[in-house]
């Protein structure tokens, strides 16, 4: 499978986390601060799928911003609204991650913000370079550059992210979601009640972003998801990856659309041919 270009020359990875992270906070804030009473749901791909007016809000939020500090790059989001650029970099963005707990007031969702490279509308072709995962509600803030490891950023300093020591799948936490059509549920909890024996136990926080994270802080010891787009795990699984945990997909390290796994990296040769074979059988290509 072909991979991602290389970052443009003499780019400045620290600078697009740095900037990841302000606009980051900045929509964090927003959805919090500026939560009305009444948040004007809407529904998109099922009735099921709700869109919030403050998804849209954070949205234009973080175009405004990434147009001021980075006007040669373009954006990419789960909401309406993109731009294009000619610097090699997109930003792809989702403005809240874990929308349902948002909904119903969980204090488990994200702002999540990566800058890549390649193509983000094409799988395989594209690879993130930078990222922030900020949960404005607990205040914690993960990010990375690529090369430069993870950290976690919380009121109380900075600390660097691993991944645990896990080796033994039966004693595995494992974290996963579901995708918001019936038709793919019921082919994902198929393949859940083939996994589900072979590990310790699942969790399902319902943001991936975080679920990305959270194996970073070794809060899972894996994680996998089929039918996620691509900004739900933009940011997170480069937090995942330079915290030491691997990465991958139906095929080698190369998420897509059909399977993103993550694990940490004893357990990662098992828990990778597993969820590759559980996957193919119960859900299939879909990219
Ligand atoms: C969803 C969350 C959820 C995952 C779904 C995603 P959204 O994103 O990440 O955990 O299981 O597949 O669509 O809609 O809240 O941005």
């Amino acid at each position: 499978m072909a991979t991602a270009s290389a970052p443009p020359e003499g780019i400045d990875l620290a600078g697009l986390e740095e900037v990841a992270c302000r606009v980051a906070r900045a929509a964090g804030r927003l959805v919090v601060d500026e939560r009305p009473a009444d948040l004007r749901v809407t529904s998109k791909s099922t009735d099921t799928d709700p869109v919030t007016e403050m998804d849209q809000r954070s949205q234009e939020l973080i175009l405004r911003l990434l147009g001021e500090q980075r006007p040669d790059d373009a954006v990419m989001g789960e909401e309406e609204g993109s731009a294009a650029g000619t610097s090699g970099i997109t930003w792809v963005v989702d403005p809240i991650d874990g929308t349902v707990n948002y909904l119903y007031g969980i204090p488990s969702y994200a702002v999540s913000v990566a800058a890549v490279t390649g193509d983000p509308t094409r799988p395989g072709h594209w690879d993130s370079v930078a990222g922030a995962v900020l949960n404005p509600v607990t205040g914690e803030l993960f990010h990375a550059h690529r090369g430069g490891g993870a950290r976690l950023t919380t009121p109380g300093g900075t600390r660097t992210l691993r991944a645990t020591l896990a080796t033994e799948l039966g004693m595995a936490l494992v974290g996963t979601g579901f995708g918001y059509a019936a038709s793919m549920r019921a082919r994902q909890a198929a393949l859940l009640v083939d996994l589900l024996p072979r590990v310790r136990d699942i969790r399902r926080h319902g943001g991936a972003a975080l679920d990305l994270c959270g194996l970073a802080a070794g809060r899972l010891d894996a994680y996998y998801e089929t039918a996620l787009n691509a900004w739900d795990r933009a940011a997170g699984q480069l937090v995942a990856r330079e915290a030491g945990a691997v990465v991958g997909g139906p095929v080698d390290d190369v998420p897509t659309r059909e399977l993103v796994w993550g694990a940490a990296p004893g357990l990662a040769a098992e828990f990778g041919d597993l969820v590759r074979d559980l996957s193919a059988r119960h859900v299939g290509p879909l990219d």
